[in-house]
């Protein structure tokens, strides 16, 4: 069985490709909305709750976990594989297909706060720093308001910010560098117009996740989607976003009371 977690319905948009790769495989995604989201929380209680979810995905089975989620890669996937033995696949914002296909020498990374500052992601940016230029963008607030369903007025406030910097910068190639965003992928291409190419790594990580999987691969087939927070709204969101209502149903939900609480030492939930 193949584990997946993120913050919250982001990483279904990188289990819809593990699905399609690997029709066999057992999948069991985690989506921590109790605590999502995870774009400037502290990293201290990242990585307690990316312990606990990878210890318990572990108990229920799992013999590969897929950490779905660009913040929780970039903080927290070193010590991950320092503990665990079995292999973990991680995300990463995808510059490198970014760098190498531009024509105007500028791209741009859509991100969480956390994602942009981990060291992680400047070591990586620092590889194609030289011979592009690399527009960073923040974009606080967003995964938030897509968590919060497809009619939330701030999607298209939060969207209109973060792509202006890329417009004047004239990049060609932006980056989706949190799983989230691929939701709101159509607004985004709208607002920069279609001589932009959005990058997205979630069938690249797909591939790699069948190449790895092994006897993980083998199964039933069978999908459970399970969330730290309310179940109910867990189906409500599958139900509205089209990308994810075409491969999900209402049925696979469940809720995993277990990972649900937790005392919150640090971090905030205002990203
Ligand atoms: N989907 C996650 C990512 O790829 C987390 C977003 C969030 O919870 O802030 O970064």
């Amino acid at each position: 069985m193949i584990g997946v977690f993120d913050s919250g319905i982001g990483g279904l948009t990188v289990l819809q490709w593990i699905r399609q790769r690997l029709p066999q495989a057992n999948l069991l995604y985690l989506a921590d909305q109790a605590y999502a989201p995870y774009g400037a929380k502290d990293s201290d209680l990242l990585q307690q709750r990316c312990d606990q979810i990878a210890d318990w995905l572990i108990e229920q089975g799992c013999t590969v976990l897929v950490v779905a989620c660009n913040t929780a890669t970039a903080h927290c996937i070193d010590a991950l594989r320092d503990r665990l033995t079995v292999d973990i696949i991680g995300v990463e914002p995808g510059i490198k297909p970014a760098a190498l296909g531009t024509r105007s020498g500028a791209i741009g990374i859509l991100a969480t706060e956390n994602t942009l500052a981990s060291s992680r992601y400047q070591q990586l940016a620092s590889r194609f720093n030289p011979n592009t230029r690399v527009v960073n963008q923040p974009c606080s607030g967003l995964a938030d308001a897509i968590e919060q369903g497809p009619d939330t007025g701030s999607i298209d406030t939060i969207l209109a910010g973060c792509t202006a910097a890329m417009t004047e910068a004239g990049v060609d190639r932006v980056v989706l560098g949190c799983t989230h965003y691929p939701l709101v992928q159509d607004r985004l291409q709208r607002l920069l117009g279609a001589g932009v190419q959005l990058i997205d790594t979630g069938e690249a990580i797909a591939g790699e996740v069948a190449r790895r999987a092994g006897v993980a691969a083998l199964g039933e087939g069978k999908t459970r989607l399970l969330t730290t927070g309310s179940r109910a709204r867990l189906q409500h969101l599958i139900g509205t976003y089209p990308q994810l209502s075409d491969h999900f149903q209402a049925n696979q939900c469940e809720t995993a009371p277990e990972l649900s609480v937790q005392s919150q030492t640090s971090g905030s939930s205002s990203a």
